[in-house]
C-alpha cells in the first residue's frame, strides 16, 4: 500500500496499518535547503513562483519521505488577493499593507475575483499533484474567523487587541465580513479540489478567540460551505489551535478530521466525542528543537500506541514545526513511525 492508499484507507476506518504522518510548516527554516532558498528569494517570491513553491513542497519530502505533502503557500495569500498584500516585520511576524475597519472595507473586498489572482498556487498544487501520485497531496486555507482576525488587526499579534474590540462593538459588520470570506474561500477550496488534493486542512489558529460556548456562531457556521464544497471528493481536516478542550463545539462542523494540540491525550477525545472522525496529531511541536532524539522516540511512540486500538490516526505536531527544531529529532521521529 502506498501512502495515498494508506491515508485514505485510514479515514476508511481499517485498523492494523502504518500511522501516516506529516509534519505541520514541514517546509521552513529548521531545514538547511529551505534557508538556501531563502537566502535567493523573497518568501512572497517562492509562494508566487510556482516552480519556487513546488521545490520548497518537496524538500521535506527527500529528506524525510513523509505521506503527505501540503502545498507550500500561507493563509496570507487570500488576503492579498482580496487587496490587502501582506509583508514581513523586521522584529519578526508579519503584517497587512491596509486593514478592514468600516462598511466600506467589506464591500470593496470582492470574494469573486481570488481564483483568478490565485492562479499562480493552482499551478504550483497541480504541479505538486503530477510529483508525487503516490503521496497524499494537501491543500489549505485559513478559517474565514482566522482571517478576518489577521485583515481586522492588521499584523501578527499575541492577543489581537483590534480584531476583538472589532467583534465585539461591530458585530454587524464583523458578520458581514465572515460571510464574504467564507464565500471567497469557498472558491478557492473548489479551485484546490480541481488540482487534484486528497485532502484540505482549513487553518482555524485562532478560532479560539471566539467567546466560550460560541464557536458555532462566530467560527464553524463560516467554515461549514467550505466543507460542503468540498464534500466527498477530498477529505477535510480542522485545525483549530487551543481549541482541543473545547471538542464538544468542533465536534458538529462534521469534519473529517480534527488536528489537535497537545493539551490533551487523543484517544480520550476519541473515546469521549464518538464519531467516524479522524484524529490528526499531537506531538509538542516544540520538543523538537529542546529534547533529546530518545526523547522524541519515546513520546512519538506513546501517542501512536494511545491510538493504536481505534486505527483513524494520522500522526502530526501540535503546531507547526519551529525554525529551532534540530533534525536529528525530526529523523528520530520517522524512524519511530516506521518501526
Ligand atoms: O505546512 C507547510 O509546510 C505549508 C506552508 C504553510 C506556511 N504557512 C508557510 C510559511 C502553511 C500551511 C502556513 C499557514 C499559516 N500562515 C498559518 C496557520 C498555521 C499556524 O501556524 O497557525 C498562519 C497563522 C499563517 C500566517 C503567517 N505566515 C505568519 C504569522 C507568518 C510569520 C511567522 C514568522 O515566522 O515570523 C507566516 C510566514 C510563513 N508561512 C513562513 C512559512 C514557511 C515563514 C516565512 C519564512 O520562510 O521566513
Amino acid at each position: 500500500m502506498n501512502s495515498r492508499e494508506l491515508f485514505h484507507a485510514t479515514f476508511a476506518g481499517e485498523k492494523n496499518l502504518p500511522v501516516p504522518f506529516w509534519i505541520m510548516r514541514q517546509a521552513g527554516r529548521y531545514l538547511p535547503e529551505y534557508r538556501e532558498l531563502k537566502s535567493k528569494y523573497s518568501f512572497v517570491d517562492i509562494v508566487k513562483t510556482p516552480e519556487l513553491s513546488l521545490e520548497a513542497a518537496l524538500q521535506p519530502m527527500r529528506r524525510f519521505d513523509f505521506d503527505c505533502s501540503i502545498l507550500f503557500s500561507d493563509i496570507l495569500v487570500v488576503s492579498e488577493a482580496l487587496g490587502l498584500p501582506y509583508g514581513f516585520k523586521d522584529e519578526g511576524g508579519i503584517y497587512l499593507e491596509k486593514r478592514i475597519e468600516s462598511e466600506k472595507n467589506i464591500e470593496a473586498l470582492d470574494a469573486e475575483s481570488v481564483v483568478e489572482k490565485l492562479d499562480y498556487v493552482f499551478k504550483s498544487l497541480k504541479m505538486l499533484r503530477k510529483e508525487l501520485p503516490q503521496k497524499a497531496i494537501i491543500g489549505f486555507c485559513a478559517s474565514p474567523f482566522t482571517l478576518a482576525a489577521y485583515m481586522i488587526e492588521g499584523e501578527s499579534s499575541k492577543t489581537f487587541p483590534r480584531f476583538s474590540k472589532f467583534m465585539k462593538s461591530e458585530s454587524k459588520l464583523f458578520f458581514a465580513l465572515l460571510e464574504k470570506l467564507s464565500r471567497a474561500l469557498s472558491l478557492y477550496a473548489k479551485q484546490q479540489l480541481y488540482c487534484g488534493i486528497d485532502a484540505f486542512q482549513i487553518f482555524d489558529s485562532h478560532g479560539s478567540m471566539s467567546p466560550t460556548e460560541k464557536y458555532g456562531e462566530y467560527s464553524a457556521q463560516w467554515i461549514s460551505p467550505i466543507i460542503s464544497e468540498l464534500n466527498a471528493s477530498a477529505r477535510t481536516i480542522l485545525f483549530a489551535n487551543n481549541m482541543s478542550e473545547r471538542f464538544a463545539e468542533m465536534a458538529p462542523l462534521g469534519a473529517d478530521a480534527y488536528a489537535l494540540d497537545d493539551s490533551v491525550k487523543l484517544s480520550e477525545i476519541f473515546t469521549t466525542y464518538q464519531g467516524h472522525y479522524v484524529l490528526q496529531g499531537n506531538l509538542k511541536n516544540t520538543l523538537l528543537a529542546t529534547a533529546t532524539p530518545q526523547e522524541v522516540a519515546k513520546s512519538t511512540r506513546e501517542i501512536i500506541d494511545d491510538m493504536k486500538p481505534y486505527g483513524r490516526h494520522i500522526f502530526n505536531l501540535s503546531h507547526g514545526i519551529t525554525p529551532d527544531a534540530k533534525l536529528e529529532n525530526v529523523y528520530a521521529l520517522c524512524e519511530e513511525i516506521k518501526k
